[in-house]
């Protein structure tokens, strides 16, 4: 519920356990309040601008839900916009709000150019999760830059110095966790990579020792799968600031007179304990971020070919590996790469959609009537952002790829990165994943992404909006991936970016479940989906039993130990089937029985972390 006292401008968000407060003072500026316990709002007073002076500036001491660069402010700014005359000073003033069931919308204006800005909230019923967003609009008459232009500013409480908790990984060693108590400056988390990215997180955890059970744990997620930014700061009085939102590393925005722009929203809550920061982002994904067709789905036992073929795909290994993977009691049997064009290495196919003949001379439908005959459905792998320079579409299109007139080009895994900033690129996207998609019996679609952006210039903009190329790609995505879910409602999506290097809240609106990492060994993932279960809930987190010795650590582990750690997620087996020996051909159906019996409370039970690392 969110209610609004009148007499002295103060807004409450109420959530099942908790306030969150902020207010209008006589000047026009939000003033942030409180983020804790239910207290009596009417106890809740600002004190007002005194003698302003640049030494110290009130102004700048002030805890604010969004701060513009501008006037006696120093501190962090979410908000920089220039102005056609030049000016890069924003001044916003109060004009109103509107209120609308569980969402509030607080308006400002510029009080000198026509830039209005709206800060977004909504609450959950029975949650402690809130959403926030920032929209602004150009109601002038000429352009408006923006240089920076966060979700969302928080103001944690208190004095005492925050310990901070994010990521610190890479490929094959996604979402390790890592600690840093801030007691002063700034602290930051980004992404430059063009996606959400290997390393670091697009949240922020922010506590003062708090455990699984106990202390005050405060948390935002942005739901973006692009360059991000955290910048967590403690100022010389003590106040902890975050902000957060789409990096303005190599970014710009021009608002056009008459546009507007809503920024990627931030989920943010107040829990006792880091346990319940987890349960509660669990629930709001389930109730409220997933797509709805899948929230409320146990998810099936999958099989995927990659570690057992690779790019050896053909009718007759498949068929063998889906009949052995039937006896097993596998329900969906997922064909991974190499299945087209002239895809028989990571040099050439991307981008040319049509099936390999030679590997399937009877189209997919052979190869997908025999695993739906032994009783399985049918899944794909498509990696649809990216084309080979080895490939019929790159022949065709050398111009719809992200990459620097005149300069080499990077290269990562010898592919390119189709231009989604250009519309008739999304549009091929869509098309021709429409053509596979409806082309035979797919329920599932592994959709993956394997390389990171270098070279960012998009063709497709003028010199000035080049710093647009990032953010622009992103919406391109999204609009894909809202069309081709719409037009497939049934088909289970898996995100997948070389393992987790996308795995964010965005992709999560879009896609029910994500390849957690390529690392498959049982005790590297015990670490890496701890790092995911602190953020997303375990029902997203795609888990596989593999071959031993492990495909990237050589390590030996008995694969009792693989299934208790893939079991914690969407449990799948990647390993050879061919290979199994009657005792492991045993335990694995045995294994598969087990998790069939307890999957709902593994899926989409309350998740409890024992001992952490
Ligand atoms: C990277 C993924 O993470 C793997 O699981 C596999 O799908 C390969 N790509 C295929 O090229």
């Amino acid at each position: 519920m969110i209610f609004y006292l009148e007499e002295n401008r103060i807004f409450v968000l109420e959530t099942e356990n908790t306030h969150y407060v902020f207010g209008i003072d006589s000047a026009g500026y939000n003033r942030h309040l409180h983020w804790g316990a239910k207290c009596d709002p009417a106890d809740y007073a600002f004190t007002e601008i005194g003698d302003e002076n640049s030494n110290h500036s009130m102004l700048d001491e002030y805890r604010q839900e969004l701060t513009p660069f501008g006037s006696t402010v120093y501190r962090t700014c979410d908000l920089k916009a220039q102005f056609a005359d030049g000016c890069r000073e924003v001044a916003l003033r109060y004009t109103g709000y509107r209120l609308e069931d569980d969402t509030l919308r607080v308006a400002f204006a510029d009080a000198y150019y026509p830039l209005q800005v709206r800060l977004g909230y909504r609450v959950y019923p029975g949650l402690d999760i809130i959403k926030r967003w920032v929209e602004v609009e150009n109601t002038g008459s000429a352009p408006i830059s923006f240089e920076r232009l966060f979700s969302a500013g928080f103001s944690l409480p208190g004095m005492d110095p925050y310990t901070f908790e994010n990521t610190n990984g890479a490929w094959g060693g996604e979402f390790l966790p890592c600690r840093t108590v801030l007691d002063g400056g700034n602290l930051v988390y980004e992404s430059h990579r063009g996606a959400s990215n290997h390393n670091q997180s697009p949240y922020f955890i922010a506590h003062r020792g708090a455990t699984e059970t106990r202390g005050a744990v405060y948390f935002g997620s942005l739901a973006y799968s692009g360059n991000f930014k955290v910048i967590a700061g403690r100022d010389l009085y003590g106040i902890t600031r975050v902000s957060l939102g789409m990096n303005d590393f190599d970014f710009s925005h021009t608002l056009e007179p008459g546009a507007h722009l809503e920024t990627p929203p931030v989920y943010c809550g107040k829990t006792e304990g880091l346990g319940e920061m987890s349960r509660q982002m669990n629930r709001f994904c389930l109730e409220h971020l997933l797509p709805s067709r899948f929230r409320a789905e146990t998810l099936p036992v999958l099989y995927n070919s990659w570690e057992a073929t690779e790019f050896n795909v053909n009718v007759a290994d498949q068929t063998r590996l889906a009949e052995i993977a039937a006896g097993i009691g596998v329900e969906l049997f997922v064909m991974d790469d190499g299945w087209f064009g002239a895809r028989n290495n990571d040099r050439a196919g991307l981008g040319d959609w049509f099936v390999n003949p030679a590997k399937f001379p009877g189209g997919l439908d052979e190869l997908i009537g025999n695993v739906n005959a032994l009783g399985m459905d049918f899944g794909l792998w498509v990696e649809p952002e990216m084309v080979n320079v080895n490939s019929h579409l790159y022949q065709a299109h050398p111009d719809w790829t992200i990459e620097i007139p005149g300069k080499p080009h990077a290269e990562g895994r010898n592919q390119r990165i189709l231009d989604l900033t250009r519309r008739e690129v999304q549009d091929y996207i869509i098309e021709t994943m429409t053509n596979v998609f409806s082309s035979a019996e797919i329920s599932y679609v592994k959709w993956d992404m394997n390389r990171t952006f270098t070279d960012y210039y998009s063709g497709a903009l003028p010199p000035e909006r080049q710093g647009e190329v990032a953010h622009r790609y992103v919406l391109g995505l999204y609009r894909c991936m809202r069309e081709l879910t719409a037009r497939f409602p049934d088909i289970l999506f898996e995100g997948c970016s070389a393992g987790g290097n996308r795995f964010d809240l965005g992709i999560l609106s879009y896609f029910p479940q994500i390849w957690a990492s390529d690392d498959t060994d049982a005790l590297c993932r015990a670490e890496i989906q701890t790092g995911y279960s602190y953020g997303y809930p375990m029902s997203v987190v795609s888990a596989h039993v593999s071959a031993c010795p492990n495909h990237q650590t050589l390590r030996v582990t008995p694969l009792e130990t693989r299934f208790a750690v893939a079991a914690f997620g969407i449990c799948g087996y990647e390993c050879n089937f061919c290979d199994l020996s009657r005792e492991d051909f045993a335990a694995v159906k045995a294994q598969i029985a087990l998790y069939k019996q307890w999957r709902e409370v593994l899926q989409k039970g309350r998740f409890y972390r024992g001992r952490t690392f």
